[in-house]
């Protein structure tokens, strides 16, 4: 059976820079909490893009980086957990802002938090194999400043905007496992209400009130589970040994998870790609922004396996193991 490939990757980065001592300024924190506390040192914002601008932007990149004409997607997939409405979808105004509204394209948005581009490739991925789709534009996109609060030094210090996306068509190599899971976090330790939701009848509010809001030492234990959790799961699925992979591209979160799941799996921290320092955590954008800076300094070159693994609300998690 003939598997996709990742053919095209690009990125879009929120315009304006702020860095750790910008942040001082609005909340009390300094460079050195957040430094040794996350590994973060900056973060983009965006000032006046939205979600889909910047999926739109990391799109033509890919779009460029891999010489592709938009009329030959027939699917797209936006992960998001910051769309710019529930409706229309990011996946739909993104393909009127590609100019392929006349196609036939399906196109729509996932939820699947920071393991988003993991749920966004495998979905692209069965499609291909079952011939519903050719060619996938798969994009992980978030303006999550829009949903920190601002005030809670816990919480907007960890957080970036940007967006990433991949193509994928049919081809003999390319992904050689995937693996997505979840599980209800009922306990809420990773949490970003609705909408103000009212009932008709009594006028109260139904959601949570408030922002974004994290458990964050659940969060880390969890978090480290689940990348080992992924990263054995394709390898076993693929019959192959944690030797056989160039890079573990993991979720950008925390460098501090990346170096307990480097220690717990007994692996140099230097087989795993990060570039949270510049980017801060971009959700569902973060293995897609991540990829395309691999690209971009040459670290992949054809016939590498990399395994791509998220993690996040929902809880969510999952990995895919990929030959370039
Ligand atoms: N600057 C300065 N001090 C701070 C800050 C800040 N930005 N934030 C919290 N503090 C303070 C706290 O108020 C607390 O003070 P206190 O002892 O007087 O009460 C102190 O620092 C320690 O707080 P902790 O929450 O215990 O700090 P911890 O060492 O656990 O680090 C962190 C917090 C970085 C969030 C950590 O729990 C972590 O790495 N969690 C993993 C979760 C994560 O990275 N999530 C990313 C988003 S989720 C995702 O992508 C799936």
């Amino acid at each position: 059976m003939k598997t996709s490939k990742i053919i095209a990757v690009g990125k879009a980065l929120a315009q304006k820079t702020v860095t750790n001592d910008d942040l001082s300024a609005l909340v009390d924190t300094n460079d050195q909490w957040i430094k040794s506390r996350t590994g973060i040192e900056q973060r983009r914002i965006s000032v006046d893009e939205s979600t889909t601008d910047l999926a739109y932007r990391a799109s033509l990149d890919a779009m460029k980086n891999g010489n592709i004409d938009p009329n030959t997607i027939d699917m797209i997939i936006v992960a998001t957990i910051s769309p710019d409405s529930f409706m229309p979808s990011t996946a739909s105004m993104l393909q009127y802002k590609l100019g392929i509204n006349d196609r036939h394209v399906m196109a729509f948005d996932l939820n699947a938090a920071c393991t988003g581009l993991i749920y966004g490739i495998q979905t692209a991925h069965k499609f291909i194999q079952t011939k519903t789709a050719k060619r996938a534009l798969v994009v992980g996109a978030e303006t999550l400043s829009r949903t920190l609060n601002w005030e809670d030094r816990s919480t907007c210090v960890l957080f970036g905007d940007g967006a990433g996306a991949v193509v994928l068509e049919t081809s003999d190599t390319g992904i050689i496992s995937d693996y997505t899971n979840s599980r209800g976090d009922v306990d809420m330790n990773l949490a970003l209400p609705a909408l103000p939701l009212r009932s008709p009848f009594t006028g109260e509010n139904t959601c949570l009130p408030s922002w974004m809001s994290m458990n964050g030492a659940e969060i880390f234990k969890f978090a480290t589970f689940a990348v080992k959790d992924s990263v054995d799961y394709v390898l076993n699925q693929a019959d192959l040994d944690i030797s056989d992979i160039k890079y573990i591209v993991p979720h950008q979160a925390n460098e501090r998870i990346i170096a307990k799941v480097a220690k717990v799996m007994g692996l140099p921290k230097d087989k795993f790609f990060i570039n949270l320092m510049e980017h801060g955590n971009t959700s569902s954008a973060s293995i897609g922004i991540a990829l395309a800076e691999m690209m971009e300094r040459g670290l992949v070159a054809a016939g590498d396996k990399v395994i791509l693994t998220g993690f996040g609300g929902g809880l969510t998690w999952g990995a895919i193991l990929h030959e370039f």
